[in-house]
């Protein structure tokens, strides 16, 4: 299989959106966010997803896309054949280091407010927030603020790795790590450290370990019974020699 990685472009968006809920229907943190499956309204999750990677476009954050490059008939493997050329494997989505000393630039709060806009009206189009619980939503954030204060030492930021995810045909055959390079090569070259969240720790931890992240937290999202698990792994700069 040919693979290019290329930056996220606004016509990639539905493919992007499309690779993340596919990837992430069986993700621990999903499941808990949206806890009752009789409400999931995958058109109003789309919706969302899509606002957010056009915030991120706008803001210009590094997001990349990985597409099938050769012709299906070209190649000789079955995986190959399935996957027709310029379908979109996989989305890695990256915030820019943003320094706490640093105040958010203009540009970025607008974006914020074009983005919460945005999302007022996918509710006020769907008729709500597609079944995601608003409660557990704001435990998540809160929980995440607490270990971010705890863990984020380096007071220039960090690559903080928001999303990424392989389409499940194409895993375990380097797209990931292709992905993931795009930017940790960059924050290698800055000599900055980057930051990623998984709710899944098998075999998402080792997986970001092969790729130099080491797992220095794990915090807990409660809601009576039920917890949501996130490892916490940082991966520091590697010197250049
Ligand atoms: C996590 C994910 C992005 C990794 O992408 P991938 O394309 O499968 O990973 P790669 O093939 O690039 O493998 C990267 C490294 O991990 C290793 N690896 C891959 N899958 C593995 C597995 N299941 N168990 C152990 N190691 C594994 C590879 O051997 C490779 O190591 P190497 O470079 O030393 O050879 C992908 O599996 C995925 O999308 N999972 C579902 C969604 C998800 O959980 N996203 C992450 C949320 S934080």
């Amino acid at each position: 299989m040919s693979i290019e990685i290329v930056p996220l472009v606004e016509n990639d968006i539905p493919d992007a959106v499309n690779c993340v809920q596919k990837a992430f229907a069986d993700d621990p943190y999903f499941r808990w966010a949206f806890d009752d499956p009789s409400k999931f309204n995958i058109q109003r999750n789309a919706a969302s997803l899509a606002a957010h990677f056009q915030y991120g476009i706008n803001c210009d954050c590094p997001i990349s896309v990985a597409k099938i490059t050769r012709a299906a008939n070209e190649s000789k493997s079955d995986d190959d054949i399935r996957i027709p050329v310029g379908t979109v494997v996989g989305v890695a989505w990256w915030y820019s280091p943003q320094a706490p000393s640093m105040p958010e630039t203009w540009s970025v709060w607008a974006q914020g407010w074009l983005l919460s806009f945005r999302q007022l009206m996918n509710n006020i189009r769907f008729l709500g927030r597609g079944g995601l619980n608003v409660h557990r939503y704001w435990i998540w954030k809160q929980v995440q603020q607490t270990a971010h204060d705890a863990i984020w030492q380096d007071p220039r930021g960090y690559y903080f790795c928001n999303v990424v995810c392989v389409a499940s045909e194409a895993r375990g055959m380097g797209v990931g790590k292709m992905l993931m390079d795009n930017v940790m090569d960059k924050a290698d070259r800055e000599n900055m450290p980057c930051y990623l969240e998984s709710s899944k720790g098998y075999p998402n931890v080792g997986i970001y370990e092969r790729m130099g992240f080491e797992l220095v937290k794990e915090i807990e999202c409660v809601d009576g019974g039920d917890v949501c698990k996130l490892y916490c792994m940082i991966r520091k700069p590697k010197s250049k020699e």
